[in-house]
């Protein structure tokens, strides 16, 4: 396993990793996993990682488990890096780039964090995983608990989870707990009763989800052939998928595996948009958005957790925060559907939308080497995208039926 330290980004000090822990213990910061990136470069090289398949443990060299034999997974990662061409055209775009993390074994990026997660959650010994969630934390969380045969508490705001992650935590057995409350006080909760229940907490706080979402940079340097994108667009809710991102590329380059590293622009519904407004405003300081409000529920969240280290990954990636409005991602949703046969859920849409936005505000170089993130999959949320869409129209079953519909002679 690789030599690695829990340590808190404000002070610095170091925690015991064979205990579970969310923040520093003595000044309330937040943890991080720090891998000796050396040592996992020469293992990398040793253990061959480019024979084998594209997957967050192709890198396991770079990951912090115990033993690589015991890992719960569903052959999570290895999603497509898609080239964008007709989307290119229309946006004047020379080189852009879709990672569809939607296409992971639960349908989004939560998978990549929860297979090292639960695989964590066994060597610590803990029996019960729990989570807070906007419905795709949930979905993953409860797949990878059911793998593992552990129990699984989830909990979620009231009424604003899509369908389809709904069906995916039920159905894989999870406990579904509804709280009266948006997602910012369910994870209040989570995070108070987690010690005294014995939970084992895997939202994107605990630094081992962010171990494997990390991975998703590591893969698009390799599916660019050693190329590092220029500028990366990502959502951002809870802050845990940029911090990740960013840490993938800092590894890669510092493992000298890539060279460079992108400018990352984290995306953010308007309605919903504390970490933009930071940036807006010059600020330091996160002032929380007490009724968070946008049709991407999955990023429907106003006192980011991670709010910290997301704005310094931003910042020293050169980037910053900047918002969309439902409408841009509806819009924006529309186009990858229509013009590349990407189906992403709306928060997996908030990147290009972003993207769109800068293009048209001539803020985007456009020829730069431009990946938008794509975090979940269309499937997941049916009910915003019936809303949008005309209504089959009914014919009786016969030619002419088609056929006069169609225009006579057909098209
Ligand atoms: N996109 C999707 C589809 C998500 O589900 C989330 C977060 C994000 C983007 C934002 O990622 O929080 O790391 O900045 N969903 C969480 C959940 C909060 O509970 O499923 P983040």
């Amino acid at each position: 396993m690789v030599t690695y330290e829990i340590r808190c980004i404000e002070c610095g000090e170091s925690h015991d990793p064979t205990r579970p822990a969310y923040a520093c213990t003595s000044c309330g910061g937040l943890l991080e996993a720090v891998i000796d990136e050396k040592e996992a470069a020469q293992a990398l090289d040793e253990g061959a990682f480019r024979d084998r398949p594209l997957s967050v443990w192709r890198y396991r060299e770079a990951i912090p488990v115990d033993d690589i034999s015991k890992v719960a997974s569903l052959r999570e990662g290895g999603t497509p890096l898609i080239r964008c061409r007709r989307l290119g055209e229309e946006f004047g775009l020379e080189s852009l780039w879709i990672k569809f993390d939607g296409t992971n074994p639960t349908g989004s990026f939560k998978d990549r964090g929860m297979t090292v997660g639960v695989t964590k959650a066994l060597e610590l010994g803990m029996t019960t995983v729990a989570c807070a969630s906007t419905g795709n934390t949930s979905a993953s969380l409860a797949a990878y608990a059911a793998l593992a045969d552990l129990d699984c508490v989830v909990l979620i705001p009231e009424g604003n989870v899509a369908l389809g992650k709904l069906a995916q935590a039920m159905m894989h057995g999870a406990d579904v707990l509804s709280v009266r409350g948006n997602f910012d006080q369910a994870l209040d909760v989570v995070m108070e009763a987690s010690e005294k229940l014995g939970l084992y907490v895997l939202n994107s706080v605990n630094p081992f989800r962010i171990e494997g979402q990390k991975t998703a940079a590591y893969e698009i340097c390799d599916q660019l052939k050693g190329v590092t994108p220029e500028a990366l667009y990502i959502p951002v809710g809870n802050g845990g998928n940029s911090v990740a991102y960013w840490k993938g590329f800092k590894e890669y380059d510092s493992m000298d595996l890539t060279s460079g590293c992108p400018t990352m622009r984290g995306i953010q519904a308007e309605g919903a948009a504390p970490i933009a407004a930071m940036f807006e405003e010059g600020s330091d300081h996160m002032k929380p958005v007490e009724e968070p409000e946008t049709v991407a529920t999955a990023i429907r969240i106003g006192n980011p957790a991670n709010w910290k280290k997301t704005v310094r990954a931003l910042k020293e990636s050169g980037g910053h925060a900047s918002t969309v409005t439902d409408d841009e991602i509806l819009e924006a949703q529309k186009f990858m559907a229509r013009l590349e046969g990407i189906f992403p859920e709306p928060a997996g849409a908030a990147a290009l939308a972003g993207l769109i936005k800068d293009v048209e505000e001539d803020l985007a170089d456009r020829s730069a080497v431009t990946v938008c993130v794509s975090t979940g999959h269309g499937l997941k949320d049916p009910d915003t995208a019936i809303r949008q869409s005309a209504e089959p129209r009914t014919i009786e079953a016969s030619v002419e039926a088609l056929s006069k519909l169609l225009g006579g002679d057909g098209r």
